[in-house]
């Protein structure tokens, strides 16, 4: 029997290189070992774009469409959105009850968003309840592990404690405790060198085409210590380096050894990384107009999606409810 896997996503906008470097990727690769179900993260998206909610339904089906693009395949996955199965707001009910509030108001990613994020209102009864909502997505399929970037541990530790205190309090084990699967994740900055996001505005979306990939590529920092063509380079120190890493392995090399002699310069590497990228989004962004031709596909495969994951979290929620005794 193969372990079983869940993980998710919010659908806040364009799905970008980073999402692909630090979880697409990986997710991909997961189909085969384990029995898999991937999530777009709708009411997580709603607890924090509530007032402005327009664009959500374009960014879930969006967010689909590359992530059969960028190779998940719903023969081997449960590809499925979270608003359309009931049972995950109902054991959210159901595990809020016997979260203690200490738990929500101590998690380190709440205090943090709740302090950076100054444009909209995070101060608010379901945002709170963030993470007790991730461990009822997690719980219900009593998902065995989580792929996930580092920055969700806190959520599963929180995860691990409230299936831990739901099994002590009713005096049974139900609900597995579940591991985080930090497969190596690459991290990988934007075109300004933080962390490649919306927020930032530094991204490179999937869905780019070649004159925007080319265009962005030229703003990129690079070694701040190679200012003319003659300085020595220092690609260690330089992101568009990690990029040639990640995409172009094969080449990495050389290019170090020109860099750090002073024998090629940042716009002939800025120049070839944008080829290199536009050839490597090529096949996902055919893949993406092939199923954007046909787009009942992708709602039979959410449909499809859907009814596997209801049909299992039914049963848990009948299994949750007799247990506590309500039927
Ligand atoms: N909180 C996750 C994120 O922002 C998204 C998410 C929602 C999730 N539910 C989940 C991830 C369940 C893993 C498992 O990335």
């Amino acid at each position: 029997m193969k372990k079983r896997i869940l993980s998710g996503m919010r659908p806040t906008g364009k799905l970008h290189l980073g999402h692909l470097a630090g979880a697409l990727d990986n997710w991909v690769r997961l189909q085969d070992e384990y029995e898999c179900f991937f999530m777009v993260a709708d009411w997580h998206a709603l607890m924090s774009e509530y007032a402005d909610p327009k664009n959500l339904k374009d960014s879930i089906f969006d967010n689909v469409v590359d992530w059969l693009a960028c190779g998940l395949d719903p023969e081997k996955s449960t590809i499925f959105i979270q608003s359309h199965v009931k049972e995950h707001l109902e054991l959210d009910f159901i595990l809020s009850v016997i979260t203690p509030l200490g738990w929500l108001e101590r998690c380190p990613t709440y205090k943090e968003q709740l302090r950076e994020i100054t444009n909209r209102d995070l101060s608010t009864y379901g945002f709170l309840g963030y993470p007790v909502l991730q461990a009822a997505d997690i719980l219900l399929y009593k998902a065995n592990a989580v792929p996930v970037g580092e920055d969700q541990l806190p959520h599963l530790e929180l995860t691990r404690e409230i299936a831990r205190k739901f099994n002590h309090l009713y005096k049974k084990n139900i609900f597995p405790e579940p591991e985080a699967l930090l497969t190596k994740v690459r991290r990988l900055n934007g075109l300004d060198g933080r962390k490649m996001s919306k927020s930032y505005n530094n991204f490179i979306a999937l869905s780019e085409g070649p004159e925007a990939v080319r265009k962005k590529v030229q703003t990129m920092f690079t070694d701040p210590q190679k200012i003319k063509l003659s300085d020595d380079g220092h690609p260690e120190q330089c992101n568009l380096f990690n990029y040639y890493n990640l995409f172009f392995p094969d080449k990495a090399k050389e290019v170090k050894q020109l860099c750090s002699k002073a024998e090629r310069g940042c716009t002939a590497c800025k120049k070839e990384l944008a080829e290199i990228l536009i050839g490597f989004l090529a096949p996902i962004q055919d893949k993406r107009s092939r199923y954007l031709k046909n787009k009942d596909d992708i709602f039979d495969i959410l449909d499809a999606g859907a009814k596997k994951a209801s049909s299992m979290a039914a049963k848990s929620i009948a299994e949750v409810k007799t247990l506590i005794g309500l039927i």
